[in-house]
Formats: C-alpha cells, structure tokens, sequence
C-alpha cells in the first residue's frame, strides 16, 4: 500500500444496490470528501455470475472506469463472501450444519460451509474470471479475497466438514493412540479404536472433549485458511505484483480464527473494528484492537479496512458517534500504524439487514454533520501523508493469543467471570491509563526489544513459549504474569506441581487451589487495592508478597508477588484488581523497568483520556498523534509543527477538548 503514496480513504461501496444515476453523485461527492481508494464487489457475486458459469461484468466495468477517472485506487473484492441462491439451490450440501445437527438455510450471508469442495470450485472458478477480467485494470490497488473469513461460517459440522476434520486430525497425530492421548480419551469412556468414530464436537448431552474442541477450533481456522489460499494463489498467478488481503476481526467481538497462523498468509494486514457501544471507554479497546493489528503485521503498517462513521445495526443498543469521535478512532488507528482509515460502507443502504448502519453518505445526504465530518477527515488524512509506512514506537510487550483465549474461555471452568480478552484489556488499559504504547506479540514471539513484558491470563501456553518470556526476564526484563496463567499445556492438559505450572519457577510461587469468588464478592488487600472474581491460594517459593489478602477465601495470602530471576524479576498477580489499583501495579512495574510514557512528564502526569503515540517515517521524521478523548482543553508537553492545523504548538500549549493533533517533533 506504500505505492498508494498517500493514505487510504474511503470504504465498501455497494452501487450495485443504486439505480445509476446515482453512481454519477457518487463520484460527485467522493471527490468533494477526498476519497483515495474504494473496496467493490464484497456481496457481488448474484449480480457478477447469474446463472452458473455465465457471467454480467459490464456494470462492474463501469463502475472501475468510474473510480479510476476520479483518481480513486480499488480494492477489488473477489466476490465471494456469500454464494448467490443458484448455487445453495443447485447444492444445498455446501450451506454451513451447526453443532445440533441443523442445516442453516440461505437468506443470510456466508451461507458455505469452509470444507466445501463444492463451494471452493465455483468461489475458485469466479476469482479466476475476475483476475482475468481485472487484472489489467489501471486502477487495481489491492486484491481483496472473501470478507471477514469466520463470520457467521466459522463452525460447520455436516459430515464433510467431520471427514475434512479427521484428515487433518491424521496430520496432525499420526497414529490413533497420539489422538486418544492428546484428548484424554481414557476419561469417561471417550477412547477411540479408528479414525472413523471420531466426530466434530456435536451437541452432546454432557459437556464434550475439550481437546477436541480445541483441536477442532484449530482446524475450523485452518479450513478457512485453506480456503483463502486457494482464491489468493489464483490472483497470485494472474498478478504476481497485485498485493492481496483479506479483512480480519481481531477484536472484541471476534474470536475465531487464529490469526497468527492467517498473518503471514496477506500481503498487507487489513483489520476491521467496531466499537463496543456498551462500553463508555471504548475507544481503549479500538487501540488495543489497533495494536494487535499492528502485532499482526509483525510491527509495519497495516490498514483499517472497515470502522463505521456512526451508529452500526448489530448491537443490542446500537450508540451513535459524538461529533469529532469518528475523527478521533480514525485517529487512533492511524496512530497506531494504520495507512489510512476505510469504512463500511459508502452509502447507507435503503434496503437490507444493514440499512440501519451509518455510512460516509447518511440516508439524509451530503448536508449532514456527518458528511461534513467526513470530508474533514478526506481533509485531514491527506496531510497526513508523510506519516504513510512510518513505524510505531513502543517500549512494552503484551503476550496475546486465540488458542489461550479459546482454552480460558472454554466451559466447566472454575469461573465464568474470568474472560481472556477482557482480562486481556484491564491490563492494556492501564498502559493506555500510563501513557505507554504496547506492541502486542504471539507467544514465543522474540522479546529482546522489550524491558517490559506483560503475560496477562495466558491460560495456555507451550512450554517453548515460556521459556522465551522465562529467558527475556532472565536477561534483564520485567514481567508482569496474572492468574490462570500457563495452567495448560497445547493439548489442554493441566501441569501438575501446583499452578502457574509453566510459570512457577519464573514467579516463584505455588499455587495450591483456585479460590473464585460469587458473583459482586469483593476482597481487599493489605495495600488497600480492592480485587474481584478470583483469588487462589499462594505458597511463596523464592517470591516475596508485595500485598496480602486480608479478607476472603485466603486471607493473609498473598495476593501480589515479586521474584528476583537472573538480571530481571517476575511479578505475579493472583487475583483481578479493580481498573486503578491495576493501574497502580502496572505502573510500579513499568517504574522498576524505567519505561517512560510517549508525552514527557515534567513531574506533572500526563492528562488522563488523552492518547499520545509516536510515528518515526521513513525518512526519519518523528510524528506525535495526539488525541484528546476528554471535555476539557489540556496543556501538553509537545513541540513542533501541527500537520493537521499547519502551525507550529509549542510545550504547554493547549490541545482543545475532543482534538486531535499530529505533530512532527
Ligand atoms: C462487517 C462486514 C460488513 C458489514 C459491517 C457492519 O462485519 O464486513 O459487510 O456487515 O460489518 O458493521
């Protein structure tokens, strides 16, 4: 995306659903917004191919020839997110069984299951027409394979999905007893004498194998990979120079695929966030969710692919944008190394599941605040163009992963509340709440680069991965590891000895027994923090207690440890401390690793709610992204020369409320 030489801008354009007039208006009025690249064709394919093998590519020509004479790149969808009624019609095996054994019917989207043989020829056969119809095309920037791979189709479990899982089962184990070991087969009576008794993990009428719901969330990821690789080695073999991604959804809302396995699959790692309206900060979860974008692209650039310039439609309460919010989680994502900031979609529609969802042109057309807020922001990212392929900063290493999340999150567990990412997102939040930018890493990720490393609720975990963080605290880092943590080998099998099992000897403790608490039950401890929903029984084992229990299942127990190991020191929290006193800790720890935040103090700390990250481009040039997510105007210690105001700011000059600035230092 470096050779777009500017930021992308835009979004997913449907004028497929329009009468053609209005396509002219369309063109009209993404160029008044600044407009620099549009994603076609995502839910094309009814229209593209209507009657099997035969093709209607003429108004899709036309819109092309129309983007590119407005001197707007394309991100051409293959157009095979959603097979068109023809095909579930002529096929019906290919629509997606859930684990009860109900066929889902077509009406929706995604309606395929992963494993399709059937589905994967006809998706096949159309990428190959639009690669030899598109190729060429002049305005092709970037190829853009399926949509959202895992939504709604994440999980099929007809008997062709059951027979694919087997073969990769056999590839994965070999020989039949490796399989049964794995799984824990000797337990209740689960013990497998061939290959053809084994199932995906169908409703069963007491809870199934977790291994085998673990091995078949690996495999279901897997088989939409392998799906997205075959639509991409197609374009691949018609424009080797075209660069080709597929939209993920690492965040909230979102958990799977295994997307470390999928990052080095893309050309260019595309994200797509929504906000999580029920959540008043959650714009902090937009930068984490920017941050493992960020992670997945191995620390280059990437591009938000798709945010909403408004309310969406998906959500129980679907909360609409503030004005100056939609500038500010742009913002953000650029911040945090997005080149650009794309949407769903260009227009809101009149018709359809979405038509409640906000677009760039809202149902009230172009004389709304929010088609003048987005031609500010066309504005905005165009100065913002020597800031495309810069490389973000950062000083500390949070480890993140599906497989841990899908092991934690698992049922018959010892509590319901303790949840991966929100866990996850209490500790990224008090780096937010610190001022400190976090680069989020795969276990077993190297850590040289990093004084700080945080491990929160890393339920499982290989022993090789622990061993990198073991081997980076030895040489000199901080680590910071909370409950739940390394219990769990790659098979799901409990490490006997006493918990943290793969982090014991790092953390020096012993953990005996997991004390969850009820449900609004609250602890305290000796420092006056307050803790909910877990508390264990902890026996110091080279660690020192930093804080105690002093009420609940284990008082007097620690509850906050700190060993000593080689150069560096392990801290391990026992429990889930309420947000500020989590905070409290995190900065402690981040003190002892001397980590300083983005914004220079100058003995004042840095205004809470406002978010400071540093870009150093190619060239050299460092940027500072401020953004002021308060009501209030706050002085910052920054100087140089605004981009987004073109003027210079000088230290203790005040950013306005709900602003944002971009200053090269
Ligand atoms: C995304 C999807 C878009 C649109 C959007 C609505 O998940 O890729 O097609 O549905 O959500 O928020």
């Amino acid at each position: 995306m470096r050779n777009l030489g500017r930021m992308a801008f835009g979004g997913d354009y449907n004028p497929e659903q329009w009468p053609r007039e209005t396509w002219a208006d369309d063109l009209r009025l993404m160029r008044r917004a600044g407009v620099t690249m549009m994603t076609v064709g995502v839910f094309s394919w009814a229209l593209l191919e209507p009657r099997e093998d035969d093709y209607d590519f003429g108004w899709l020509d036309d819109v092309l020839d129309g983007l590119h004479g407005a001197g707007i790149a394309i991100d051409l969808a293959t157009a095979t997110a959603s097979p068109p009624p023809w095909l579930t019609t002529a096929h019906p095996e290919i629509l997606p069984v859930t684990a009860d054994g109900t066929r889902l019917w077509p009406g929706g989207r995604q309606s395929w299951c992963p494993s399709s043989d059937v589905f994967r020829a006809h998706a096949v056969r159309l990428v190959d027409r639009m690669a030899t119809r598109y190729g060429d095309h002049p305005g092709l920037a970037l190829w853009h394979v399926g949509n959202e791979f895992g939504a709604h189709n994440a999980h099929c479990y007809c008997d062709v999905s059951a027979a694919a899982f087997r073969g990769w089962l056999r590839e994965r184990y070999g020989r039949l007893t490796a399989l049964n070991d794995a799984w824990g087969t000797a337990f209740w009576s689960q013990r497998y004498s061939d290959w053809e008794q084994i199932l995906p993990p169908r409703q069963a009428p007491a809870i199934g194998n977790p291994t085998q719901a673990l091995d078949f969330r690996r495999f279901s990821s897997d088989a939409l990979l392998a799906h997205y690789r075959a639509e991409r080695d197609v374009l691949r073999r018609h424009t080797p120079d075209v660069p080709v991604t597929t939209n993920f959804m690492a965040m909230w809302a979102q958990k799977d695929l295994d997307y470390w396995s999928w990052a080095s699959e893309v050309d260019i790692v595309t994200n797509d966030h929504y906000l999580r309206a029920g959540d008043e900060d959650a714009h902090v979860e937009l930068a984490l969710s920017a941050d493992i974008s960020r992670g997945l692209a191995g620390g280059d650039t990437w591009l938000l692919m798709e945010h909403s310039t408004s309310a969406v439609n998906w959500q129980p309460r679907n909360v609409a944008k503030q004005p100056g919010e939609m500038l500010r989680n742009s913002m953000q994502h650029v911040a945090r190394g997005s080149d650009g900031a794309m949407f769903f979609q260009w227009r809101a529609s009149r018709a359809g599941a979405e038509k409640y969802h906000s677009a760039l042109v809202p149902h009230a057309g172009e004389d709304t605040s929010t088609f003048r807020e987005v031609c500010d922001l066309g504005a905005a990212l165009a100065a913002l163009a020597p800031l495309v392929g810069a490389a973000v900063q950062a000083d500390v290493a949070l480890v993140f992963d599906w497989q841990a999340w899908w092991a934690c999150d698992a049922p018959a567990h010892p509590t319901v509340d303790l949840g991966y990412y929100d866990t996850v997102l209490a500790v990224y939040t008090a780096c937010w709440h610190a001022g400190v930018t976090v680069d989020v890493v795969a276990p077993g990720a190297p850590l040289t680069d990093y004084d700080v490393v945080l491990v929160p609720t890393l339920h499982l975990v290989t022993d090789d991965a622990a061993t990198v963080i073991a081997e980076r605290v030895a040489a000199g880092a901080t680590a910071l590891i909370t409950c739940f943590s390394g219990i769990v080998d790659e098979h799901d099998h409990v490490r006997l000895g006493g918990y943290p099992g793969a982090f014991r000897e790092l953390v020096g403790v012993v953990v005996e027994e997991f004390h969850p608490l009820r449900r609004a039950e609250a602890v305290t401890l000796d420092d006056g923090s307050r803790a909910r929903v877990w508390t264990e029984r902890v026996r110091l084992r080279g660690a020192e207690a930093v804080a105690h229990f002093t009420d609940g299942p284990v008082p007097q127990g620690p509850a906050v440890t700190r060993a000593g190991h080689g150069e560096g020191s392990a801290w391990y929290l026992a429990t889930q401390l309420d947000q500020p006193h989590l905070d409290g800790l995190v900065q402690r720890v981040l003190d002892e690793a001397g980590v300083q935040p983005v914004l220079p103090r100058d003995g004042t700390a840095p205004p809470a709610g406002v978010e400071a990250v540093r870009r150093v481009a190619l060239d050299g040039s460092v940027y500072c992204v401020v953004i002021n997510h308060t009501e209030q105007a706050v002085p910052l210690n920054v100087d140089g020369h605004d981009l987004l105001r073109e003027e210079d700011v000088r230290a203790g000059d005040a950013l306005a409320a709900g602003a944002v600035m971009v200053v090269r230092t």
